[in-house]
């Protein structure tokens, strides 16, 4: 007889944050007060935090252990050499230059290699870099196949760039190919729902930029995860480990760029890689003037020691097992009771369609944040709304809102921070919100900034 694998936390817990709780009308107070956006709300007032899983990983007692062991040298600290060593040797890149968190890696990459005009494509960019690409005055692209755009289609990596669409733009600019300084690949792909992308996607992309000789950058943010679903489902490579997949996927790119604070299982940090030389010179330079010199750029030496050893058990198979059957579980138990989410679940988190969910709230009142809204009064859940609030933007010269192609409000999971039964409750408090979810009102901007505004737009209900 074949036997169910039953698959749990592979960790025991010996330090654990207590959590404050309490009731659905003190929340409401709460959000009223916050001007119904979930960043300005205390994390003390929150019971599960979903908002992201950037950061907020429960760091294991080997981490710890590198926390206390880092040096803190300002030049040539031994904690920079196993960093660096550690992510040549899983990335495969020869330069490794640290950086305080994804978005300054971001920010070095792009100054250097973007310029008012240019295009830098991708499957899809998330906000950071998309928002670091427009400060240079360059146009962020994302290629995604249209018929991805269903959130209810079922492909095992919808996470893919649309290739043609990349050819028809390196068509279109054959003339002028400098507009297009290089071609990113987000893995997993965040904004379009935490899918994965192929490995024959990835290596079909890198193909199509060294024809036309452009360097071709990975976001490599969730690499892992992104390699165990390559693993899990794409034939060819179930038996092959994961660090063998994670080294194919990098040596089809000329380098990447890096949150620690997702499959670093690190509470901050970041890194950027690269093959080329004269590029890695100009980038230290750049990361001096900013971040700092090139054996901590911006971090401690502690948050080295404690970036490498999580990279290295983000890589862990038995881990990253249970991480996607975990994620996998919430999503399987919200779309059984109905709930729409976007299928098939992604690695790091489950994104729900408020379009869907919501049919009575027009995208002009923001059904994925009323969503969010009420899912914090309902059960203290913070989550995080990835549409129109979040990429729509307001066009100055026409008055007119310009909005996003999807409605999608994130539940993401933190790395090894919450039980079964906390995911268990999340469960049941959406479902509950579906039940009620005739009563969700849509909302309204009150007031914004430029750039990246769901971080502290105000908002108000509709009566
Ligand atoms: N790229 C992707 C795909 C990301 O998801 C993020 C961050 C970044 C780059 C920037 O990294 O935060 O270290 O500067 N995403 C977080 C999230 C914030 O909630 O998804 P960072």
């Amino acid at each position: 007889m074949h036997k169910k694998e039953i698959i749990i936390e592979p960790f025991k817990i010996k330090s654990v944050q207590s959590i404050k709780m309490n009731t659905a009308s003190e929340r409401l107070d709460i959000l009223k007060k916050a001007s119904f956006n979930l960043f300005k709300i205390d994390s003390r007032d929150v019971i599960i935090d979903l908002l992201t899983d950037s950061g907020t990983g429960a760091m294991s007692s080997e981490q710890w252990a590198g926390i206390m062991r880092g040096d803190e040298s300002y030049a040539g600290s031994p904690s920079f050499s196993f960093f660096e060593s550690t992510i040549q040797d899983i990335f495969g890149y020869e330069h490794v230059i640290p950086t305080h968190q994804g978005r300054a890696a971001e920010r070095i990459l792009f100054s250097i290699m973007c310029k008012k005009g240019d295009i830098v494509p991708s499957n899809a960019h998330f906000d950071t870099t998309r928002a670091n690409i427009e400060f240079q005055g360059a146009e962020a692209l994302d290629l995604i196949p249209d018929n991805f755009l269903d959130t209810q289609l079922e492909h095992p990596f919808k996470g893919d760039m649309d290739v043609k669409k990349l050819e028809v733009l390196l068509n279109e600019n054959a003339k002028n190919l400098s507009k297009i300084p290089l071609i990113m690949m987000t893995i997993t792909n965040n904004s379009g729902g935490g899918q994965p992308v192929s490995m024959k996607n990835i290596r079909e992309v890198s193909e199509v930029a060294k024809k036309y000789n452009i360097p071709f950058y990975i976001d490599a943010c969730r690499f892992s995860e992104n390699a165990y679903f390559i693993k899990q489902r794409d034939e060819k490579y179930k038996d092959v480990s994961i660090e063998k997949i994670v080294k194919e996927i990098f040596s089809y790119a000329d380098g990447c760029t890096m949150s620690a604070k997702k499959d670093g299982i690190a509470n901050i940090g970041g890194f950027l890689c690269t093959n080329n030389e004269e590029l890695a010179i100009k980038k230290k330079n750049l990361l001096i003037l900013t971040e700092g010199f090139p054996t901590y750029g911006g971090l401690a030496g502690r948050d080295l020691e404690a970036i490498a050893i999580g990279l290295k058990e983000s890589v862990d198979v038995d881990y990253l097992q249970y991480r996607i059957t975990s994620t996998a579980y919430l999503g399987r138990k919200i779309s059984e009771a109905g709930v729409p989410i976007m299928q098939p679940p992604g690695g790091h988190a489950i994104y729900i369609d408020a379009k869907l969910f919501l049919p009575h709230v027009k995208v002009s009142e923001y059904p994925g944040q009323a969503l969010a809204c009420q899912l914090y009064v309902e059960g203290g859940i913070r989550t995080s709304e990835i549409g129109s609030f979040m990429f729509g933007k307001f066009d100055q010269t026409t008055g007119k809102e310009i909005y996003a192609d999807k409605e999608l409000v994130r539940l993401a999971i933190p790395r090894r921070t919450y039980t079964q039964s906390h995911i268990d409750y999340v469960v049941d408090k959406i479902i509950d919100t579906y039940n009620k979810k005739d009563a969700i009102k849509g909302l309204k901007i009150t007031k914004q900034p430029e750039f990246l505004r769901h971080f502290t737009a105000s908002l108000k209900q509709i009566k």
